[in-house]
């Protein structure tokens, strides 16, 4: 199969087309993709038809399959899956929601940055969307990291962040979580990424806590400079969802948020993560 890349903004993201992801690819295929992949963050393959042997399958080209770490007891007990998450406000006739986040907007984040070997790339396919609303926005972080000033970047090297999360939590409305009950790890802020060699920004606001090292009133100034990166349009690539879409994303190097969309209507979208074969670096 030739492949063909579109790019969806100036900031990152593209469209891939000319693949059927239900049929098994060949290995110059594999190899373009991700050469796409490592060039844009971010792709879509638009008007696909997924079950979600198929989605793990094409997770599977890339790395291995990671693990659905959800507690068990906060899983709908008939959708539970120890390596895919539902993405959804649909509830089942029971009244229970089916999956997990369902309503309003997301805070910046990248995913299971709260583990000690947080996830490479995170896959959602669209199975229900919106209307309206609903988006995934994606924040490049290599151009957060080059945003940055020298002073900064100096301030930051060698700099650890503790990132903790709350399983469910989307909105954080408060400073810290209680981390003796809550999963937590250091990683550095400064990221090097291990293919492409390049520098990334790794915290966010949903999960980071703290910059080791850093006073709390010096924590509050250089974190609220660098979310304030982290928004900036001209960083950001909106992902406006179609039914059909699959998406892939690199959790090294990109920040994810979600738009608040009407709560009467329904969204599903199925995620399946790859687990990362290289150990967080610091740049
Ligand atoms: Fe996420």
């Amino acid at each position: 199969m030739s492949i063909t890349v579109t790019k969806l903004s100036p900031a990152c993201g593209a469209e891939i087309s000319g693949v059927d992801l239900r049929e098994e690819l060949d290995a110059e295929t594999v190899a373009a993709i991700r050469a796409a992949w490592m060039e844009n963050l971010v792709i879509c393959f638009r008007g696909q038809d997924l079950r979600p042997d198929d989605q793990k399958r094409v997770c599977g080209y890339f790395g291995q399959i990671g693990a659905y770490n959800r507690p068990k007891e906060r899983q709908n007990p008939d959708h539970a899956s120890d390596t895919i998450m539902l993405v959804s406000n649909v509830k089942d006739d029971k009244g229970r929601h089916i999956g997990a986040h369902p309503d309003g907007e997301m805070m910046w984040h990248t995913d299971t940055a709260y583990a000690a070997h947080p996830h490479m790339a995170t896959t959602l396919f669209g199975v229900e969307v919106p209307d309206t609303g609903g988006n995934t926005l994606f924040s490049n972080q290599y151009l957060v990291y080059d945003a940055l000033s020298d002073a900064l970047k100096q301030k930051l090297a060698g700099k650890m962040a503790i990132n903790a999360y709350e399983f469910g939590t989307t909105v954080k409305t408060f400073a810290h979580y209680d981390r003796s009950k809550v999963p937590h790890h250091a990683h550095p802020v400064l990221r090097r990424h291990p293919e492409t060699g390049r520098t990334t920004v790794y915290v966010c606001e949903l999960m980071t806590e703290e910059i080791v090292g850093l006073s709390p009133e010096e924590n509050e100034a250089v974190l609220s400079e660098i979310y304030a990166l982290q928004r900036r349009p001209d960083f950001i690539y909106a992902h406006n969802w179609q039914v059909g879409d699959f998406v892939m994303w690199d959790n090294r190097c990109l920040l994810h948020a979600r738009t608040d969309f009407p709560r009467e209507q329904r969204r599903l979208l199925r995620r399946v993560t790859i687990e990362d074969a290289a150990e967080v670096m610091a740049a």
